[in-house]
Formats: C-alpha cells, structure tokens, sequence
C-alpha cells in the first residue's frame, strides 16, 4: 500500500496542507519542530511523492524521451548516455525506446511518449526509414504538441530543430588522409543509402577524389548496414576489386573489416589501411588501433538537450547545430 500525504499528516500531527507545503521545500513560515516532525515522518513511513499526481497539477513530468534506432550499436549508447547525464543536471529523468530500425516503432514510440506526457523528446530516426516514412513521422511529430528535437540524422519535410555533425567534411577527412598516404583505389563501406549521415560522408568521400583527380568507381562503392557484420561482408566483396585501402563509414563495420581482413590471412595496414568513423572507446585498443574519425558526442548531447530545454520553454525555433568532426590519425593506414 503505498504511503500518502495523509499517512505522514497522521504521524506527524500535522494537516496534510502543513505536510505538503513542507516536504516541497515551501516551508519557510513554519517552526523548525514542525519541519523536523514532518520530515522525520516522512522518513519513517518511507513516503515517496506520487509522481502521477503531482505531474496532472503541474504538466510536467520532468521526464525526457529519447528515440535511438539500434541500441546494439555503442555509437548509440554512447549518445544516450551523454544525453542523461546532460538531463540529470537539470533535473530530468531520461526515458528511451529503441525502434531496431522500424519506422513504425519511431511512429509507436512518438505516440507512446505523447501518451506518457513526457516533456519533450529527442529522435534520431531508423536506419531503413524512406521518404514515405519520413514525411509520415514529420506529420506526426508536427501534429505532436511535444517539443522534439533531431539528433545525428535529418527528417526530411519538416522544420524541427536539430544537432547534427558535418558528415560531409567527416567523410572528406577520412578520403583525404588516405589520398595523401598516396592510396587510389580506395573502398568505401557505406551506412544505408537512406541516411543522410552516409549520404553526406560518401559526398566528402567523393569530394576528396575530384579534389586529388581521383575518379569515383561505383564497383568500390558496398552499401552497409552500419553494423559490423556488414562490414565484414563489404570488406570481403571489395578484395575482390583488389582496393589498398577502405573508408568503413563507422566504426562497429570497420570491426567486422579487421575480422575479414584476419580470415584472408591478410594485415592492416601492410595489406589493407583502414579508416572508421566515429572513435568509439574500443577503437583506440584494438592492434593496430584504428585511425578514425572522431565525433564530439558529449557534446553533441549536451546541446541537443539544451536545444529541447529551451523548445520546452516556450521558445520554439527551429535551431540547427552543426558541430565538425576531427580525424583521429593511429595505427591503421600506411603509405603506399
Ligand atoms: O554508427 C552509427 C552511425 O549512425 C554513426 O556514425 C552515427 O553518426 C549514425 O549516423
């Protein structure tokens, strides 16, 4: 049975109007005795404020929801985490949903968040999702009295708010630093085509090659799933088309590059110099540790839930941010 307001009224021999103004910190006319006394109740009985009730008085929950498509994929737990510890220093708790990639899960856990009541939310959309998906999700977010924000990919057909990073420039430095290594024949192993993070880094891959007069062969081109099986799948396709180098468009595929690479009885970078996409903490231990490129994800976190916070406000404007990747030079590409 849980324990209420009246409860420690009782116990303490106060009003439950008293006991409530005191144990929500609104007590500064009453006696030090009556606070303890209340306090002390409270503590005895094991109260805990009936969240439900107070969020039907207040609307607000102080709850965020966060969509993520894959949460197998640690890009991704990196993010949610940087995303809660940023709203815990606001007072907010972080509630997620992983779609696995479904854009109807996206849908279903836009309404479920509406339904909850939680204050706002943050979304980055599946992997699969297509144009038809797109303006679908956009209409229902638009029609949402939520604040949302987008983090990492864009939503076609819509005007909300988003922190994204300069894919583009991220796939340029990766091409670039392996032009300059002098490699020509250089694989890339792609997220899906349907994401604008890997349509945009394969447009930097293409912009290095024009910039060193590379010409761009779609044979090298091997469209992954941004897990890391694909990219064990791709880097086996693309020895066949004898490349000296591969542009994995992130790091959990550039994983499954080494396992292939180990099976051919080959070696990085001797063999095959290889570039990811992302830093994720394990790519600095792996032997040779993994040239990548980094994206600044607590920051990223940060100021997606400072954008949602200020959408929460009341300010609502579209905001975009764009913060610039760095390319993070290891042990995995050599000269040729
Ligand atoms: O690893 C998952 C990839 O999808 C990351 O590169 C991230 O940017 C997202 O787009």
């Amino acid at each position: 049975m849980r324990v209420t307001i009246k409860d420690v009224a009782k116990k303490a021999g106060y009003s439950t109007a008293t006991v409530s103004l005191i144990l929500n910190r609104k007590c500064s006319h009453f006696s030090k005795r009556a606070i303890y006394r209340v306090n002390q109740a409270a503590k005895e009985l094991g109260y805990r404020p009936n969240r439900l009730a107070i969020s039907m008085v207040t609307k607000q929950t102080h709850v965020i929801g966060l969509i993520i498509p894959d949460n197998s994929n640690m890009f991704f737990a990196e993010l949610s985490k940087a995303i809660e510890m940023s709203a815990r220093k606001f007072g907010y708790s972080v509630v997620y949903g992983n779609s696995s990639n479904e854009p109807l899960r996206d849908m279903e856990y836009i309404q479920m968040f509406e339904d909850r009541q939680v204050d706002g939310v943050i979304f980055t959309k599946s992997f699969s999702a297509n144009e038809e998906n797109d303006l679908e999700t956009a209409e229902l977010i638009q029609c949402s009295k939520l604040p949302f924000v987008l983090v990492d990919r864009e939503l076609s057909g819509n005007h909300i708010s988003s922190v994204l990073l300069n894919h583009r420039r991220g796939g340029y430095l990766a091409t670039k630093h392996l032009l300059e290594q002098g490699h020509r024949r250089i694989g890339c192993i792609t997220g899906p085509h349907t994401v604008t993070s890997s349509k945009q880094r394969l447009q930097g891959y293409r912009d290095a090659l024009e910039e060193f007069g590379v010409a761009y062969c779609e044979s090298y081109i091997f469209e992954g799933d941004f897990q890391m099986n694909s990219g064990r799948i791709g880097m086996n396709e693309l020895l066949h088309q004898s490349v000296t180098a591969v542009f994995s468009f992130n790091d959990m595929m550039a994983y499954g590059v080494y396992q292939a690479i180990a099976e051919q009885g080959l070696r990085i970078p001797e063999d095959v110099s290889v570039v990811g996409f992302d830093d994720l903490w394990v790519s600095s231990t792996l032997h040779p540790a993994l040239t990548t490129v980094h994206q600044p994800v607590e920051e990223i976190g940060a100021k997606t839930v400072e954008v949602l916070l200020t959408e929460m406000e009341g300010n609502i404007i579209e905001r975009s941010c764009i913060f610039e990747p760095t390319l993070v030079i290891r042990n995995s590409v050599m000269a040729r």
